[in-house]
């Protein structure tokens, strides 16, 4: 008989794995402790905006019309422990109040309430992002606390996807980590990702540790390459150099590659910044703080990015000069385009920065103004690119939307108090700017 899954924890990675397992065939059922956003999802609907992942639930969840109905929805752990041959864990590890390591309040919650249903052999899969060493500690635990015993297994198969790309990233990954401690847990995991596996996509097996590890390796590998292309713009700036042309040219070099060397504002969001110092706290804890003390690095080379913005905005406004009584533009206030999470977003920092200063800004952004209302109440919205442009006396491209690849700058020029332009990401074409009288102004490019 197919495999019945489950999936705990339905936010942004759960909702999207189940509606995924679901896509490969699976009778899915998908568990959260807040009934509103189980109600939302048994309608087919996501309260977070991810590209293609509304019709793929719409395709699958059941009693919608014309749905396969392979997946439901519940927030009972007994139908859950019952219905499952397999569980996925995906509950969320934010960045503990105050501290560098991470909460695993929820993971640990999550196994506290499964386990004592686990009345039949079963295999707990954890896929959130976790500090390594905690799979083994979940492992005794589930095995203590199950009435099934040894025969509730645990696995930890971590999760790679980007926000923006969540449903391709899962349907087909470029990589599958299996962190298990035995055949069965293997033969069962690679009977969930057979049909990937059968694209082609690598399955790795590894134990525990290793599985916890590549997660957090990939992370911090990813946040040092961006770190890395943004101390070059520091660079390029002081030299009058072009960091632009510059990764263009070491990115030829195929062992370094051309993604992830984009400069300017640097990395936000509910992932990388918060796996850095998680990574960090934990190698302290394992006596190997040494090992990671570059990540510190990494992490304030990023945060010094959100400042030279604000820096370079002033000097824009006035010199020396504050920003009173100066009308700033914001295009952008999410971590990153298509997507509407303005977790730790650069973007909203510096808006938030400049408004904190004394500037009068306007945010405006094609998906993220809900959110980025409820963080930053105080700042002012516009409903497109060109209301928030009207009368400013600067613009500061902030998040790289296609949309604000698409303005035309004339269109812009003719509502702005003053044509200034900083394009903080490095997208903005400065050819087609200046055409219509903006000074256009890069970041480590000062002469682009
Ligand atoms: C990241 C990892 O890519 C993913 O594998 C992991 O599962 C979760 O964390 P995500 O947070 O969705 O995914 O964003 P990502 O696309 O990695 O971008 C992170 C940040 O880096 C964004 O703020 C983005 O604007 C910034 N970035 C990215 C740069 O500043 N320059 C670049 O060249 C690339």
């Amino acid at each position: 008989m197919a495999l019945r899954l489950t999936v705990i924890g339905t936010g942004y990675l759960g909702a999207t794995h189940a509606a995924a397992m679901a896509e490969l065939g699976f009778e899915v059922l998908g568990l959260d402790i807040d009934p509103a956003k189980i109600e939302t999802l048994a309608a087919g609907r996501i309260p977070m905006y991810e590209p293609g992942l509304e019709e793929l639930l719409g395709r699958h969840v059941a009693g919608l019309p014309g749905s396969s109905g392979r997946l439901r929805f519940t927030t009972s752990w007994a139908e859950v422990a019952e219905f499952g041959d397999v569980h996925f864990v995906c509950v969320n590890t934010p960045q503990k109040h105050g501290e560098y390591a991470c909460d695993m309040s929820y993971v640990d919650s999550a196994f506290d309430l499964l386990a004592p249903h686990l009345t039949r052999p079963a295999l707990v899969v954890g896929k959130s992002t976790v500090p390594v060493g905690s799979a083994a500690r979940l492992a005794a635990r589930l095995a203590a606390l199950a009435p099934a015993g040894a025969a509730a297994e645990l696995a930890w198969n971590p999760e790679f996807l980007r926000e923006g790309f969540a449903v391709k990233d899962t349907l087909h990954p470029d990589r599958i980590v299996a962190g298990v401690a035995s055949e069965n847990a293997e033969r069962l995991l690679r009977e969930v990702y057979s049909t990937p596996v059968a694209e082609g996509t690598p399955f790795v097996v590894t134990d525990y540790p290793t599985a916890e590890l590549v997660k957090t390796a990939a992370n911090a590998f990813l946040a040092t390459k961006i770190s890395f292309i943004n101390a070059m713009a520091e660079v390029s700036e002081a030299a009058g150099g072009d960091v632009v042309k510059l990764a263009e040219a070491i990115g030829h070099d195929e062992r370094i590659g051309h993604r992830f060397l984009r400069a300017g504002i640097g990395f936000g969001g509910g992932c990388l910044p918060k796996d850095i110092r998680a990574f960090m706290a934990r190698a302290g804890e394992l006596g190997v703080d040494q090992a990671l003390t570059f990540l510190r690095e990494v992490d304030s080379i990023n945060m010094r990015r959100r400042g030279h913005m604000v820096e370079l905005a002033r000097e824009a406004v006035g010199g020396a000069g504050s920003f009173l009584g100066k009308r700033i533009a914001v295009l952008g206030a999410t971590f990153k385009p298509d997507s509407d999470d303005v977790r730790d977003s650069p973007a909203l920092n510096v808006a938030g920065q400049i408004h904190l200063q004394g500037g009068q800004v306007t945010v405006y952004d094609p998906k993220g103004m809900d959110n980025a209302r409820k963080l930053f109440p105080t700042l002012g919205y516009a409903d497109s690119a060109l209301d928030a442009v009207r009368g400013a006396d600067i613009v500061l491209h902030l998040t790289e939307w296609r949309e604000f690849r698409e303005l035309d700058p004339a269109e812009l020029g003719a509502v702005a108090t003053r044509r200034h332009v900083i394009d903080g990401r490095n997208a903005l074409d400065p050819v087609l700017w200046r055409k219509t009288g903006w000074t256009f102004r890069a970041m480590g490019r000062p002469n682009a």
